[in-house]
Order: C-alpha cells, then structure tokens, then sequence
C-alpha cells in the first residue's frame, strides 16, 4: 500500500474541478488537507461557494480557503460558456450550510507548506494566481513544494485560443511563475485531457452506481456534456482537472515525457502558450513532466472506483 499523498487541491470549480474534488476526497492514496479557490471559471465569489457544495454534498470535511480574485497582470476572464452562470450549473443543490474558513487561501498555503516536512503536493486545475502568489510573497515555500501537478497548457492546440489553453491563458504570468520555480512539475494538457472524453456510455455506467455521489456526478455531466458540444462539437465532455488528481492515485496512468515548457507573454496572438520542446532539439534542461498519453480505460475505472467508495448515505444532505 502506497503511503498516502498529502495535496493540497487549488481550484475553480468548474464541473471538471468538481470530479476532481470528489476523487481527492476520498481516495485511499490521497490525503487532502485542503481546498484553494481561485477566480477561473467563474468569479472568487461563484467557484468558492461550488467548492463548499461539493464538498457538503458529498458529506466531506474539508477546509475551503478563497483565494485570489483576479489573476496577477491581466483582466479576469470566465468560462460561462462551458460551466453556465453559477460555475456548476446543472445540479440542484440543497441550502448551502458550509462556508469558507476565514484565512486567504495564500495565507493557507503559506502557513501549511512552511510548516510541513516537505512533503506536500499542490495540484492546480484551474488558474495557478494562488500558487505564484504565495511563492512570490514567501520564496521560502518554494523548496517545501515536493512537487507541482497543474492541468494546463497543451502542446498542440489551445482551446480558448489556437494558440492558448484556458487555464494557462487567464493567468499566464502566474504559469510561468511556477513553472520556472524549480520544483517539480507534471503538466496534464489538453493533448491526454482530451482523450478522456465524457461519452453517454460512461454517464450511464456512473449512473448504475446509484449513491449520491454519482448522482452529483450525472448531474455535472448533463450540463458539461451539453456545452462541449456546443461550444466544441464534441460528443462528450473532456474530463481535463481529475485527471491530475487521477495520476496520483495510480502513477502508471500517464505516460509522461520530460520537456522544456516555456509560456508566452509577450505574443499577441499566442499569449498563454505553453511551448513545449517536445523533441528536445533546442537543447535547454527540462522544466517539466509533460504528459503525452493515459491509460483511458484505467482512468474510467478510478472514477467509477472512486464514486462507490461514497455511500448511500453521502450526497445532497
Ligand atoms: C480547464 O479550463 C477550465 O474550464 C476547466 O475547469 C479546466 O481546468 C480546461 O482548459
Ligand atoms: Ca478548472
């Protein structure tokens, strides 16, 4: 049994961050310690209040901290388009009784990682302004992060420019802050998020799981699903952030190519784009653990793992 991972999971929930959520929080390999939110998908306001749902839907104890609502440089930008106008719309979500602790999410992870022995895991799925934030405001973090799991970027196409991926894109000034950090990082792009596509099949074996949790889980899908393919065409949404969360529960799921990764901020048209030197040929040293590939199969398989481990007893209370 491999020793539990203790993470700290910053996010904009986001339907994709909500799965993302629910796989933390209660995986046997993982330890979450706590949930960062950012401005992303939605405002501060919108994505901190959906990490309490979740978290209370699913019967969770989990401290939400609320970070920073606006990214470092430039103007916030939302997805509406992809999540609807709550950040998570689609579910029905009883009356809101958790609410966010009172310390600010770079205060949180200031604190937790100088206190730690080193051996914290923050995974980013969604702007990555906490991280850089915190790193820029107390450097002596930076080597107690034991590593830096961030869906973002992609080396072929963006998806909200050619160029750009959205999560890369609304703070690049923040990426490239933690990916010249120095610590470790594993970058899952859209190039393996968009292999885990959302089909109606897999909705429908979820739903044969029949507690709470996959309640919330079809709920979330309804609306995702419905919007990919409206905004992208695609016959089922890209599950992109729990495949972060994924990784670190069976390290075997991505395949993963060390690469030089530097992101563009000085370009008008590919502002927010992750260059990744995926043949090497520019010679530089590696920043990043790319990945190139998963085991999608596998990857459904920890969902459907995950949602059963809830019981009938969690959700929507
Ligand atoms: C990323 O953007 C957000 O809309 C999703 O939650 C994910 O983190 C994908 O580009
Ligand atoms: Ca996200």
């Amino acid at each position: 049994m491999m020793e539990r991972q203790k993470i700290i999971l910053d996010c904009d929930p986001g339907h994709d961050d909500a799965v993302a959520i629910m796989l933390a929080a209660n995986s046997p390999q993982i330890e979450l310690l706590g949930v960062t939110t950012v401005a992303g998908n939605q405002t501060l306001e919108k994505t901190q209040k959906n990490a309490c749902r979740v978290l209370q839907w699913l019967g969770r104890d989990i401290p939400v901290y609320a970070g920073c609502g606006r990214p470092m440089v430039r103007e916030p930008r939302a997805a509406g388009d992809i999540h609807g106008e709550t950040g998570l719309d689609g579910p029905v979500f009883p009356p809101l009784h958790k609410t966010v602790e009172p310390e600010h999410a770079v205060s949180y992870m200031i604190r937790t990682l100088l206190a730690s022995d080193g051996d914290i895991i923050v995974v980013t799925t969604g702007p990555m302004t906490n991280l850089a934030m915190a790193m820029r405001m107390e450097p002596r973090i930076v080597e107690k992060i034991r590593r830096i799991v961030l869906m973002g970027g992609a080396y072929a196409n963006g998806n909200v420019t050619p160029a750009a991926e959205f999560n890369v894109l609304v703070d690049a000034e923040a990426a490239h802050v933690c990916f010249t950090a120095g610590r470790p990082v594993t970058m899952v792009g859209l190039d393996v998020t968009h292999k885990v596509l959302c089909y109606p099949e897999i909705v429908e074996r979820m739903a044969q799981v029949n507690n709470g949790a996959s309640r919330l889980f079809v709920d979330l899908m309804r609306h995702f699903c419905k919007t990919q393919k409206e905004v992208f065409g695609m016959e089922g949404g890209p599950l992109h952030d729990p495949l972060t969360i994924a990784s670190l529960i069976d390290p075997k799921l991505l395949t993963t190519k060390p690469m030089n990764v530097q992101i563009d901020l000085r370009s008008e048209q590919s502002y927010g784009r992750t260059n990744c030197d995926y043949y090497g040929y520019l010679g530089l040293p590696a920043t990043a653990d790319v990945a190139v590939d998963v085991d999608v199969p596998r990857f459904w398989d920890i969902v459907e793992d995950c949602l059963r481990r809830y019981g009938e007893e969690e959700g929507a209370t």
